[in-house]
């Protein structure tokens, strides 16, 4: 996506005049439609793990037919593409690509979701911006002139919103918190956009004049900072997938301004499906759409002290204990979270499981939508453990059972099994659903230590009577687990 959006930036710069193309605007309009085929049959084999690798393929395949189809398709009128400007933008953003796909790993998937969020944000924004600056002078559009502020202002502040977005998913407490909501935040950003709007309506009455263009860039970047940086707690899932929304609006009202039918539909079916997914996230959070949309997510105060909620009723449990949980036990269900993902226990987990059930226990699998650091994380996980996709189940199904688990076994998940969701209406994860595991006969609770998940708020489960920690890196701890079980 973010190299298609280059290519006409490119073409902008080169300010030559009219040179033959390789292929008709008819031509690269039939290629662009063959495209979007490929981008919808993508999305389409993404909706499930079985079919989600040839579905990247297709999206994949789509993408580099839109790409020909630009560079040997015909030019914005008047102007000629600069061959040179486009190799180099090729080979620096496939260098670029290629390595960050080979370096990144699983749990920094979220931060890099986030800048390329960005990034397209910024790049719709500039290649309006260029359109904008060659047509001075020249007969605009009413159509082009909207376009071009509404690139202007939903990219500068996905661009902005994305960057403040990555420094919160880094792993980093401090920068997380920064620096929460200040009185009057609605009232700010709601100026913010007016002021926004405002220019931009100067830029559709008169677009002669470029600064009307950097002022609705210059006022949605700062938007863009002081929309994402309350929203904290548990909520990012949310902020990411309304940001990636953003970018695909961005891209579609940069293909009006260019008039490049392939990014106005693939920049729809982001924009659409960033929707789709931002409701889905809403109701898994229990948040308001318009809430978000405006900056101002869940209560938030200081709570107890981990001191207050541990002191002296914490309960550590050796492998040994553990094992001797099992005995007896019939149905047992596993709850992952971000450290499983962190301990890459997903495999041991699977031979745990495997285990259980070889003893004629139940074993399932509590999947919570925002458990790890991404939609879909565990699933992801769990399917390449090539554990069976119908033991995994969602937390509406799960949750009324819990009563009857004799063991929940959880696994580097901390805020998804908060209580103090359901009891705290001051938390920062208040009304957030979680899995109702403290309900279990018992509960097993491995991580390292007692320190907070991503919400950065203690966990009164692990002080709760039925619950035993076992402390250690996941993958340790279950392999520890795993040799007792098989020693009995
Ligand atoms: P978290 O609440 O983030 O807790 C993860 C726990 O894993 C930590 O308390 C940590 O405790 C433990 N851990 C880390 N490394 C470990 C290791 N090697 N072995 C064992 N444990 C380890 O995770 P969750 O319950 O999955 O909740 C996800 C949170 O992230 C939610 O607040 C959610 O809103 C947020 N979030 C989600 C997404 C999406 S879309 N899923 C995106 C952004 C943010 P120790 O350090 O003590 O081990």
């Amino acid at each position: 996506m973010n190299a298609l959006l280059i290519l006409p930036l490119a073409q902008a710069a080169s300010g030559e005049t009219t040179s033959g193309s390789l292929l008709s605007a008819q031509g690269a309009d039939l290629l662009y439609l063959i495209a979007s085929i490929f981008f919808i049959l993508g999305i389409k084999g993404l909706t499930h793990p079985r079919t989600a690798v040839r579905g990247n393929a297709f999206g994949a395949i789509g993408m580099l037919i839109a790409v020909a189809a630009t560079v040997a398709g015909p030019a914005l009128s008047g102007h000629a593409f600069d061959f040179t400007m486009i190799a180099a933008g090729i080979a620096i953003g496939a260098v670029l690509g290629a390595l960050t796909a080979l370096k990144v790993e699983m749990t920094g998937m979220p931060q890099l979701v986030a800048v390329f969020n960005g990034f397209g944000g910024i790049a719709s924004a500039l290649v309006a911006g260029g359109a904008f600056l060659l047509a001075i002078g020249t007969e605009t559009s009413l159509q082009g002139d909207i376009a071009t502020a509404a690139s202007g202002l939903i990219g500068a502040l996905t661009f902005t919103g994305s960057i403040v977005a990555f420094f919160k998913l880094l792993d980093l407490r401090s920068l997380r918190k920064i620096p929460g909501a200040i009185p009057g935040q609605k009232v700010l950003n709601g100026l913010l956009l007016l002021g926004a709007l405002w220019f931009g309506v100067q830029l559709v009455q008169d677009s002669s004049q470029v600064s009307t263009y950097y002022a609705i860039c210059a006022i949605a970047a700062v938007l863009g900072i002081t929309l994402t940086t309350p929203i904290g707690g548990a909520d990012m899932p949310v902020v990411i997938a309304l940001l990636n929304s953003y970018s695909g609006l961005a891209a579609a009202a940069t293909g009006f301004v260019i008039d490049n039918n392939v990014l106005i539909v693939s920049g729809s079916l982001v924009g659409a499906s960033g929707v789709i997914l931002t409701a889905i996230m809403c109701k898994a959070m229990n948040r308001s759409l318009t809430n978000v949309i405006f900056g101002s997510l869940g209560p938030s105060a200081d709570g107890p002290s981990a001191d207050d909620v541990y002191g002296g009723k914490v309960k550590g449990a050796s492998p040994d204990e553990v094992a001797m949980l099992f005995d007896g036990a019939q149905r047992v269900v596993v709850v992952p979270g971000y450290g499983m993902a962190v301990a890459q226990a997903q495999h041991t987990v699977r031979d745990l499981a495997n285990l259980l059930e070889a003893r004629d226990i139940e074993v399932e699998f509590a999947i919570h939508p925002v458990a790890g650091r991404m939609p879909g994380h565990m699933n992801v996980l769990l399917a390449e453990a090539d554990i069976d996709y119908d033991k995994l189940k969602e937390m509406d199904e799960i949750n009324p059972t819990f009563e009857t688990v004799d063991v929940a076994l959880v696994i580097g998940a901390n805020d998804v099994v908060n209580p103090v969701a359901r009891t705290d209406p001051q938390s920062p994860i208040a009304g957030m659903p979680v899995l109702d595991v403290d309900k279990a006969r018992t509960v097993v609770v491995v991580k390292r230590s007692l320190s907070p998940g991503f919400a950065g708020i203690p966990n009164p489960l692990f002080a709760m009577d039925n619950t035993y920690m076992m402390f250690g890196d996941g993958k340790k701890a279950l392999i520890e687990l795993i040799g007792v079980l098989k020693e009995e």
